[in-house]
């Protein structure tokens, strides 16, 4: 009989039911809102990252649907063969228009659109210096191009001045940042490493995703909040979060783009987006620039629930944004914190290592604007009730 050569999976999934780690998959039973029902449970969903309700949107819906029956459902190629439709193209002239750039390209996902541009744009010789709270698909880019990888701590620009202060002055370096870090909600350093590339002639890099539709004027990201416009030589952005559907692009100058149309890997060997895609992405983005009130909504959700848990006593991090962590600490009480939150009729995902560092587990909530005020306080008081009966408050 043949032996189970993958048999040490189901000893490591074992370690990690030991360890009160192990996590099944909440399945949605229905439309990603703001109150849905997951595993049979309605509840006030907290952990999605549909900021602005989008995903339900009837403009994107209806558009989404106008270009299935108009173009069909699928691309049926890479962008560099046949699967370039112009439905895509007009995504990307829409996008570089709202990002203020000469050029954006669309990527799968955004974590295709890090990973690809990270490892295209850099090779052996090359180093990045990188946050160490950085998204995964930068790190796995960086991988990827096999560049040098000198990591600093976070947000700490000065650390970050002093490791490229060190380097060969002809070494090509790119000095990379989430906008927005998605576990903890707080914001990049994004002037002061600005300065350091200006000043030691680093490519710049920042990662969006959590920003796109959040941040700056109409949700144009945090380049646009710290007015910050043409010191970003990369700006990444995700199509798969405020903006409600699917995808990631870079913007930036014309030349990085054709570039990345020679050799980003995801771009070059993976299918395009399905026209319903391109559509809704491209009427998500006439909703941010004819209805921006929709992100004063969100900001005023935020306000409220941030406050709230402050004000309850939990130890929220250091969030700027609607990613409002509930720091615990222990990996195992953050998912019965979760767990229990979920039973009474709150879904706030646990996240423990290695997705955090080890003494850092949470829940970790997000506001949209379509919450309203009674959901947002029904959420607060389970927070209070869960959080006194496991002696976290
Ligand atoms: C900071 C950050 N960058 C990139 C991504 C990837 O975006 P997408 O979900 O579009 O692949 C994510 C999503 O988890 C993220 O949080």
């Amino acid at each position: 009989m043949r032996s189970d050569p993958l048999g040490y999976l189901s000893t490591e999934l074992d370690v990690l039911k030991q360890q009160g780690l192990y996590r099944t998959l909440r399945v949605l039973e229905g439309e990603q809102k703001a109150k849905t029902t997951f595993d049979h449970r309605q509840v006030v969903n907290l952990s999605s990252n549909n900021y602005l309700g989008l995903t339900t949107h009837p403009l994107l819906r209806e558009r989404a649907l106008e270009a299935t029956r108009r173009l069909g459902v699928g691309s049926g190629s890479v962008r560099s063969i046949a699967g370039t439709m112009d439905i895509h193209m007009e995504l990307e002239r829409r996008l570089a228009v709202f990002k203020n750039t000469e050029a954006v390209v669309v990527f799968q996902s955004g974590f295709a659109a890090n990973a690809g541009t990270v490892a295209a744009v850099l090779s052996k010789d090359d180093v990045v210096i990188s946050d160490e709270l950085n998204h995964a698909s930068i790190i796995d880019g960086c991988r990827l191009s096999r560049a040098a990888i000198k990591v600093f701590p976070h947000k700490d620009a000065a650390a970050a001045r002093r490791i490229v202060a060190e380097l060969p002055a002809a070494q090509r370096k790119l000095l990379i940042t989430d906008g927005v870090f998605s576990m903890d909600g707080d914001l990049g350093a994004l002037p002061a490493l600005c300065d350091i590339a200006e000043e030691f002639g680093c490519i710049m890099m920042v990662d969006d995703a959590h920003a796109s539709g959040v941040f700056g004027r109409n949700g144009r990201g945090t380049i646009d909040h710290f007015s910050m416009h043409g010191r970003v030589d990369i700006q990444v952005g995700t199509l798969s979060k405020a903006i409600g559907a699917l995808g990631g692009y870079v913007a930036g100058s014309r030349a990085l783009v054709e570039f990345l149309y020679h050799r980003a890997r995801p771009f070059l060997f993976s299918t395009s987006h399905p026209p319903a895609v391109a559509a809704a992405c491209i009427a998500a983005l006439d909703v941010l620039e004819q209805d921006p009130q929709i992100i004063d909504r969100l900001w005023e959700n935020t306000r409220f629930f941030k406050s709230g848990l402050q004000t309850l006593g939990f130890n929220t991090g250091l969030s700027e944004s609607p990613i409002t962590p509930v720091i615990v600490g222990d990996g195992a009480l953050a998912m019965k914190l979760s767990d229990r939150l979920f039973q009474e009729g709150v879904f706030a995902q646990g996240i423990a290592f290695p997705t955090v560092a080890r003494d850092k587990a949470r829940v970790r909530t997000i506001v949209t604007a379509t919450h309203t005020r009674d959901e947002l306080q029904f959420a607060l008081d389970v927070f209070a009730k869960v959080g006194r009966e496991l002696s976290i408050l």
